[in-house]
């Protein structure tokens, strides 16, 4: 395979030709702020936060942009964080209120995000709508769903569909009210519970863990 060299933050890296920035960057312990992104599926840019700057100029989604021989990657600028910023403190805000309790807590996507940016917790609860929590539901036998939790990033919907098939799960409503729901046959689905496994938020939760 073809490989290019490219900097990211003044750090030269070596990568395959095609490889998108965000993959080369945790390939090489370099952080980039990610919610939609897994590595076993295709990028689809749904978040935002993985927002570079390329190049000295524009802003790009490093999970979507393939890194190119002597680019120069900048993962922290003030462009970043004021595109960065505003979505993460808004999906925080909308989060469920306290990580107490929550069985992903210190293995959570959220929190890592929180620390990476030094996220202010006290601005944070400042934007926290007054809204009624939604009880626990059981999607199926075997795994529950946190709706407080959900920050959308829709990897276990995509999971479903790229191990079955076809997904047992699906989006319902729109806006703050979306919400993951089961649909159709709940037999169809095989439990392989790898929804659960890649869910960055601890939004479902098995029972057997
Ligand atoms: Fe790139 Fe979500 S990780 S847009």
């Amino acid at each position: 395979m073809d490989k290019i060299r490219f900097t990211i933050n003044s750090r030269q890296v070596v990568a395959d030709k095609g490889a998108a920035i965000l993959e080369v960057a945790l390939q090489n312990d370099i952080y980039i702020p990610h919610l939609c992104y897994h590595p076993s599926l295709k990028p689809r840019g749904v978040c935002r936060l993985c927002t570079v700057e390329v190049n000295g100029g524009g802003l790009a989604t490093a999970c979507r942009t393939l890194a190119e021989e002597g680019m120069e990657v900048r993962t922290r600028s003030p462009d970043v964080d004021r595109a960065v910023r505003p979505i993460i403190e808004l999906l925080i805000a909308d989060h469920h209120a306290s990580c107490r309790g929550c069985p992903s807590s210190g293995r959570c996507e959220l929190q890592r995000i929180m620390a990476n940016l030094r996220i202010d917790r006290r601005r944070v609860r400042r934007l926290r709508a007054t809204k009624k929590e939604l009880p626990m539901e059981t999607l199926k036998p075997g795994f529950d769903y946190e709706p407080n939790k959900c920050v959308r990033c829709g990897i276990c919907v995509q999971t479903c569909e790229d191990l079955h098939g076809t997904s047992c799960l699906y989006f319902m409503e729109r806006g703050y009210g979306t919400r993951i729901v089961f649909f159709g046959d709940k037999s169809k689905c095989e439990s392989c519970l790898e929804c659960v496994v890649r869910c960055p938020v601890g939004v479902l939760i098995s029972k057997k863990t």
